[in-house]
């Protein structure tokens, strides 16, 4: 029988309830609910077929995404999705047997990267009031691991903390490299970013998945120092962004009012949403991003498959250390949000 490498064998694979939502209000994975811009959809309508023959071109892609986040084009790095950059930075700098420090609960990839390539898992928890573990994570940060990642805001908690404090850790570890997932920054407008360009040790990873509207299309970026956005860039494959991604993004960042107009939004919603959990006494906890967790009273687990039965997803955190009971909430407009509470409350006058 032919084995993978010790550590694959070891692997259960990540994998994500994606399947059959389309018809569904999805509120399970923090996407826009809206789409991207139209110019988005006509950039992808005006590509003539010879596009699709020829390896794509990516000219123009990191300039724009450069000029979107006001930083010098060698600063910056393209990749297949955010995810596609996590997967990269561990090629470059996960070395078997050293630490991968993080906290957790938080995003589900981080780890199969870690253990696949041997590494040492140190998972810090959430302080009960699911607030930052910030005085463990400088203690840990003492023994040098080798790469430690900061999810700002968590996924799936929210937490956020002040891109100053990061920074703050980054200088006490300066043998460690600080990853700075900053997913969700068009909502919170925190970012590490410009001040962490003069660190020699910082890298944040921003995504066009979440309020632009392309997750399909699969687009992230590294920005950080010119050398360490070089040696991430050197594992990946030369086509691994493809020609759909390159026109939908450029096309998307030229449209920055339309990623704000979905932001103003969604703020809205959010306000909106907590007002009604407050009233009507349900418990929930909400920080940064485009979602919340919200504790039913009642079993989270069939409260979860009844509003599936309703056509609204949203993501059970069953069996997640300090939120399991939880289901986390994407907010969309404030008219799904509407849509989501009617069924929500409905749901647990009958249950
Ligand atoms: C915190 C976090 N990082 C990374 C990703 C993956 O992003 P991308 O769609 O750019 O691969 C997600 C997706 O949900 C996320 O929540």
């Amino acid at each position: 029988m032919i084995k993978a490498k010790r550590e694959v064998e070891a692997l259960t694979r990540y994998v994500a309830p994606l399947e059959g939502r389309r018809p569904m209000l999805r509120l399970d994975f923090n996407e826009n609910t809206v789409g991207p811009s139209p110019r988005v959809v006509e950039a992808i309508r005006q590509l003539p077929p010879q596009e699709y023959a020829t390896y794509p071109e990516y000219e123009g892609l990191v300039e724009a995404y450069a000029e979107f986040v006001n930083v010098p084009p060698e600063h910056v790095a393209a990749f297949n999705g955010v995810d596609g950059a996590i997967h990269a930075i561990f090629d470059a700098f996960g070395e078997k047997g050293d630490i991968f420090l993080t906290t957790i609960p938080t995003f589900g990839y981080y780890r199969p990267c870690a253990l696949q390539h041997g590494m040492v898992l140190e998972e810090v928890p959430y302080e009960m009031d699911l607030s930052y573990p910030l005085d463990e994570v400088k203690k840990r940060l003492r023994e040098n691991p080798r790469l430690f990642f900061i999810c700002n805001p968590n996924n799936p908690t929210g937490t956020l903390i002040e891109p100053d404090e990061i920074l703050e850790l980054a200088r006490l570890a300066s043998e460690t490299l600080i990853v700075v997932d900053e997913l969700y920054v068009s909502f919170t407008g925190k970012s590490v970013i410009p001040q962490a360009l003069t660190y020699e040790n910082v890298i944040a990873l921003q995504s066009l998945s979440k309020a632009a509207g392309i997750a399909g299309l699969r687009l992230g970026f590294a920005i950080g120092p010119p050398r360490l956005v070089e040696l991430v860039s050197r594992v990946t494959g030369p086509y691994d962004i493809n020609a759909f991604a390159v026109a939908a993004g450029k096309a998307a960042l030229s449209d920055r009012g339309y990623i704000d107009l979905y932001v103003e939004e969604v703020k809205k919603a959010k306000e909106w949403s907590i007002e009604q959990l407050k009233n009507f006494g349900i418990k929930y906890f909400s920080d940064g991003g485009n979602f919340l967790l919200v504790w039913p009273p009642d079993d989270c687990e069939k409260i979860v498959s009844a509003l599936r039965n309703e056509g609204i997803l949203v993501r059970s955190m069953k069996g997640k250390p300090l939120i399991d009971g939880s289901f986390r909430l994407t907010i969309g407009t404030r008219e799904q949000m509407k849509r989501f509470f009617e069924v929500f409350l409905r749901l647990l006058k009958t249950q």
